[in-house]
This record gives structure tokens, sequence and C-alpha cells, in this order.
């Protein structure tokens, strides 16, 4: 079967280089997966406990995006050393409520990309702590696309062999996991 995965780039940016990877990943990734690049992390309200019986439909679209994927695939720029609030906003609404959200126990990968030489080296561990302490089941090495503006080509996909392997072998992680 085709393993749906979902992909969410932790940056709204129209030429964002973190969306621009996961469909990059999209490319190398063989037919048996089918990869989705999530367009609404910019509608999902604020977080508020107050609106938790009824969130918003920003919120409702993002969590029936993700129940609806066998995995999530999130690349994320790095913002002060830490994952973009706007993603961790998403992220702490789709970690409700805790047992039977749709984060918990959901097979999920990090890629961090940004222009420095770290390559969102800590967001992405930030990202992992936060994905592990909703309950999600993060699989894969870390992936730090440093110089990022320059990883990839015309053709939208990496530039270097090295990142194309890693990338590969990152999707690859997800369905083997997803596979079991
Ligand atoms: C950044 N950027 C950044 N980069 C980094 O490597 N470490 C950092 O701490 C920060 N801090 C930071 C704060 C703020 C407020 C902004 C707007 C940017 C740079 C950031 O990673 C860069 O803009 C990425 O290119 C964003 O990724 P997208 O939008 O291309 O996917």
């Amino acid at each position: 079967d085709t393993v749906r995965v979902l992909a969410i780039s932790g940056s709204t940016r129209t030429a964002s280089v973190n969306a621009a990877i996961l469909r990059a990943a999209g490319e190398l990734a063989g037919a048996e997966v089918k990869l989705e690049l999530w367009d609404g992390l910019a509608a999902v309200e604020p977080f508020n406990e107050d609106d938790e019986a009824a969130p918003g439909a920003g919120v409702r679209a993002m969590r029936e995006a993700m129940l609806a994927a066998d995995a999530l695939l999130f690349a994320t720029p790095e913002y002060n050393s830490s994952l973009p609030g706007q993603l961790k906003n998403a992220l702490d609404w789709a970690s409700r409520p805790y047992q039977a959200s749709a984060l918990h126990g959901k097979t999920a990968a990090v890629i961090g990309a940004s222009p420095s030489g770290y390559g969102a080296k800590f967001a992405q561990a930030e990202l992992r702590k936060v994905l592990t302490a909703c309950g999600a089941d993060v699989v894969g090495d870390e992936l730090c696309v440093a110089k990022a503006h320059t990883a990839l080509g015309e053709d939208g996909l990496p530039v270097d062999e090295e990142l194309r392997a890693s990338l590969t072998a990152l999707v690859m992680a997800v369905v083997a996991k997803v596979r079991g």
C-alpha cells in the first residue's frame, strides 16, 4: 500500500527553502510514497485552552490532515535557536487531547534547513523534543541542511549527492516504520 506522508514546513514564507526541501523529498521518494505538502499552517488559530471544546476551522483542518496521514515529515527553519512559534502553536493544538491526539503514536521525521552553517540544528532538536513529548514516534537521523539557500538546483533537487542520499534515507526510514 502507498504510504501517505503529510509534509509540514515550519515556514509559511512563499519562497521557503524548507518547503522546497519537502517537495524534493517527495520527488526522491519512490512510487510507494504519496507526499502531500500541507499548506494550512498559517490558518491555525492561536492556541487557547478556552477554545478546546470548539476549535476553529484551521485547527480542525490540521487534525483531519494529520489523522489521514500515515506519517508526518517536518522541515523547520530556525528562529532564535528554536522552532518557529507558529509551528509550536500548531503542535500544541495537535497534541490535544493527549492520549487521543493526532500526534500520539504517529510516525514523524524531522529535517531542518537554514542559511547558516548549522542548518537549523537547534530548532530540529527542539522540534524532536516537542514531538516526542506529544507521543509521536520520531524516526531517522538528524538532517541539518546548512547553507540551505544553495542546497537545491534548478530542478528543485539537492545539488549535493550526500544530501540527496540522506533525504532519501529519511523518507525510507519513515516508510519502514509505517510498514512495521
Ligand atoms: C532567523 N534565522 C535563523 N537561522 C539560524 O540558523 N538560526 C537562528 O537562530 C535564526 N534566527 C532567526 C530568527 C528570525 C526571527 C528569522 C526571521 C530568521 C534565519 C532563518 O533560518 C531563515 O530565514 C530561513 O531561511 C527560514 O527558512 P525558510 O523560510 O526559507 O524555509
